[in-house]
């Protein structure tokens, strides 16, 4: 349960970001959702309201600390309290090592990697404060594997590996718990829209469950991990993937 706690979640507009804030609301959650498309936030929002929970949304580019520290100031102001925050905000520009550009690289690093570093920047003070605070990033299976024509991607999952354990050593003292999540092949929009059928039929052939999952089966254990529950987890990396690449 998540009953009256008060979580922000990046990217909350769709597929997993959606699937977590919703879950964490009919868990009895408050909500503090952020995505940078209005139009997609705003359905989000209405569901959780639907759910009997108090959302506050905003849109915010995480790769802007300054947005960042904003929101959350909002948050705090708000809701007076953040017991979570889950740093799902992500998209793609694919590329080889030798094909991508640098501006690529640094904006797909910018939003998955910058992005959680700002998030983490922003509400750790609040959460050192009230001596408690879970904090999830989202990863990949390709940040332990690497993918073919995932060269910023790759980097950035796998940098985050680094990033959580170092916020996990450094904020453990603090009561503060830092973990992620490495999903496998999950059904949202970007997937469904810009992955092509074989691509996605390679990646089934290599997970023992034998397909992809879906939103909500990343979302209960990103749910888990900011539970009470997950009190003793820290700096953990949690394959949510069918077994694909295990
Ligand atoms: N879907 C998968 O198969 C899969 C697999 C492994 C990991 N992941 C990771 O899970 C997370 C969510 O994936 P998804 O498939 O739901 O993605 P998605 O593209 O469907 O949704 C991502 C959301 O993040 C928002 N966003 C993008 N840039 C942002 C920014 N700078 N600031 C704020 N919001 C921003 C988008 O507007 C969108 O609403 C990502 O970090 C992704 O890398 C997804």
């Amino acid at each position: 349960m998540l009953q009256d706690k008060v979580v922000l979640v990046t990217g909350a507009g769709q597929g997993i970001g959606r699937a977590i804030a919703l879950t964490a609301a009919k868990k009895g959650a408050d909500i503090a959702a952020c995505d940078l498309k209005p139009e997609t936030l705003e359905q989000t929002v209405l569901m959780i309201r639907n759910s009997g929970r108090r959302c506050l949304a905003g849109v915010c580019d995480v790769a802007d600390p300054a947005a960042v520290q904003d929101f959350v100031a909002w948050a705090r102001t708000e809701f007076g309290r953040l017991d979570g925050a889950v740093n799902n905000a992500g998209f793609d520009r694919p590329g080889t090592v030798q094909k991508i550009t640098v501006e690529d690289f640094k904006a797909v690093l910018g939003v998955h990697l910058v992005g959680a570093l700002n998030v983490i920047k922003a509400v750790s003070p609040l959460m050192i404060e009230q001596g408690a605070g879970r904090i999830v990033n989202l990863g990949s299976i390709y940040g332990k594997t690497g993918g073919k024509g995932e060269a910023a991607y790759s980097a950035a999952k796998a940098a985050l590996v680094g990033l959580t354990k170092t916020a996990a050593r450094e904020l453990g003292p603090h009561n503060i718990t830092v973990n992620l999540i490495q999903p496998g092949l999950t059904r949202t929009p970007t997937i469904e829209t810009f992955m092509a059928e074989k691509y996605r039929q390679l990646l089934i052939n290599d997970t023992p469950l034998g397909r992809m999952a879906e939103p909500e089966e990343i979302a209960g254990p990103v749910c888990f991990l900011l539970s009470d529950e997950a009190s003793y987890v820290t700096g953990a990396v949690l394959d949510v993937s069918g077994g694909c690449w295990m």
